[in-house]
């Protein structure tokens, strides 16, 4: 059996043996974890210590074939210390027991964990830039690539932002994660965000209200394949675009992660044969949604800026494209259009 299948009980069975070891260096006097009603837990009287705990799970892990075993139990066990990471714990801290609550929240966590769900899922929120966003399957968890998308839409429109009032608009918003950075970032800014997912647009909203970014937010559930002119109609005219489409190509779909496959929304993933089929629907709407001289700002396919670069100047008379730019990993990555005057 692949160890990713693996069952609750015979994973149990192995959590036992591995902390029968510590029990045998006297640490632990009992046996560390029973299984109750199909869940890991340790019983109510054992000891272990925040670096036990991390070594124990991290071992399960890897055992287990999940994946960043180490950086997974760190994560979740920071987050039942209310920490963002175990490194900003002074030494001291890491010999200390865990409380029976914090132990049991650890386990149970953790038990999650084993099933392959990401991390962000099981401890319920991520950061993004300056912003710590709930998170909630099958809702797109934002990856560190959009960080610089929003840097570059930063950068990019930093002679735009002493206007007194901007507007923009987010093509598919997830978590809410462009949008609400880029309302952090800019006082003046207005923001409408779209999503044709409604688990999307209840946690744009939550992350929003959390925020204190209501009030300068609006959220719509729209699909922008179908409901063109509502989307329009809504929404525009905007001074910005910004959007973290599908753009992946069918074909790539089944060589992701399988906890990708598992717990992500495909259709915040699948772009279509191509990877363009949304993003081609954004560049045919761009014109009626942008003000004159508006821009837009995409992230796409290290294989996507070339063929919108021409499909821009081949068909879409209505757009200008200003450039690409790379990511952290020096791939082609963002592309820069703008609606001609
Ligand atoms: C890659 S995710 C990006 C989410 C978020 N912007 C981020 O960067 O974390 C793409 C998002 O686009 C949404 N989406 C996909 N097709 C759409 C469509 N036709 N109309 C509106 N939203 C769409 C998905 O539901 C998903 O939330």
């Amino acid at each position: 059996m692949m160890a990713g299948l693996m069952s609750v009980s015979s994973r149990s069975a192995w959590i036992q043996r591995s902390f029968k070891g510590w029990i045998r260096g006297g640490i632990i006097q009992q046996q560390a974890l029973l299984c109750v009603g199909g869940a890991l837990a340790p019983p109510g009287d054992c000891i272990v210590t925040v670096e036990q705990a991390v070594s124990v799970w991290t071992q399960c892990f890897q055992q287990h074939g999940i994946s960043e075993a180490l950086l997974s139990s760190d994560y979740i066990i920071a987050h039942v210390l209310g920490k963002k990471t175990l490194q900003s714990l002074e030494r001291r801290r890491l010999q200390e027991k865990l409380s029976d609550k914090q132990r049991e929240e650890v386990w149970a966590l953790c038990s999650k964990r084993l099933t392959s769900m990401p991390v962000q899922y099981v401890i319920e929120e991520w950061d993004f830039r300056d912003l710590t966003l709930k998170m909630r399957p099958p809702v797109f968890i934002p990856r560190p690539e959009t960080e610089e998308l929003v840097s570059l839409v930063l950068k990019d429109l930093q002679s735009l932002w002493r206007r007194s009032s901007l507007r923009c608009l987010e093509v598919g918003c997830g978590s809410g994660a462009i949008s609400l950075s880029l309302l952090h970032s800019v006082p003046q800014l207005q923001a409408v965000a779209l999503d044709q997912s409604q688990e999307a647009v209840s946690l744009t909203k939550e992350n929003a209200e959390r925020l204190g970014f209501l009030d300068r937010l609006d959220i719509y559930h729209l699909d922008i394949m179908k409901d063109t002119d509502l989307t329009v109609r809504s929404c525009s005219p905007v001074d910005v675009i910004v959007s973290n489409p599908p753009y992946l190509f069918s074909d790539d779909m089944e060589s992701l992660q399988s906890e990708i496959l598992r717990f992500e929304d495909h259709s915040a993933l699948d772009g279509g044969l191509d990877g363009m089929s949304v993003i081609r629907q954004i560049l045919t709407l761009a014109p009626r949604l942008l003000k004159d001289e508006g821009r837009m700002y995409l992230e796409v396919d290290p294989r996507h800026p070339p063929r919108i670069k021409s499909l821009v100047e081949e068909r879409m008379l209505g757009l200008q494209y200003l450039g690409s730019h790379c990511d952290f990993t020096n791939r082609l990555r963002f592309c820069i259009l703008q609606k001609r005057g």
